[in-house]
């Protein structure tokens, strides 16, 4: 089925959502909600509406490393995500083996910190999330802080908890196309 945007806000709607409405001379228009539906008969102008303006909600990957773990501290990063105003959509503990960590990190393939990465990510228990909300990608980059724990501020994940740079406790997605790749490893 072809993608379908709202006739009043231009959101794109999910295949299956949406309100269809038949003009007497038969043009069809679809709108996201009633809302929009009601705004485009009153003649209202979409773009002129900020609240009308779906923004697009991300998924992203999130990985609490074994440091973390090891540390206790899974529970005061869901709360974190949570207090941002993003959603856990799914969870779970898990062992990587040296296959799996190589996947996730084979962009750092052939780097000089790459074996001692692999090593780390497979020496205990992490945590994997797919985290979902607006703008939720650059939300959990602010979230983590930068890699390096020395260089991250107070109040940031890594700053507050990271010892070095291969020990810094979380990962997590870095662009829209890093999400889509790393979260298809770990959420069939
Ligand atoms: P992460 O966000 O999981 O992505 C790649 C990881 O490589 C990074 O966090 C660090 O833990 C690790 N790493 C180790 N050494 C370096 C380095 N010199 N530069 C960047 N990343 C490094």
């Amino acid at each position: 089925m072809p993608a379908r945007n709202c006739s009043f806000c231009g959101q794109e709607l999910e295949p299956g959502t949406g309100v269809m409405f038949v003009k007497r001379d038969g043009t069809v228009y679809f709108f996201c909600s009633s809302k929009c539906e009601r705004n485009f008969k009153l003649g209202r102008k979409g773009r002129k509406l900020k609240w009308a303006r779906g923004e697009k909600v991300e998924r992203t990957f999130v990985m609490i490393k074994p440091d973390g773990v090891r540390a206790g501290l899974t529970e005061e990063i869901r709360s974190r995500i949570l207090k941002a105003g993003l959603r856990i959509v799914s969870s779970k503990k898990m062992k990587l083996d040296r296959t799996l960590a190589e996947q996730l990190y084979s962009p750092h393939k052939g780097k000089p910190f790459f074996e001692e990465l692999v090593k780390f990510i497979c020496s205990g228990q992490v945590e994997v999330m797919m985290v979902e909300g607006k703008k939720a990608i650059s939300k959990m980059r602010e979230l983590i802080g930068p890699t390096d724990p020395s260089q991250a501020p107070r109040g940031t994940i890594r700053g507050d908890f990271g010892k070095s740079i291969t020990e810094n406790v979380i990962h997590a997605a870095d662009s829209p196309e890093s999400a889509e790749r790393e979260l298809k490893l770990f959420f069939k």
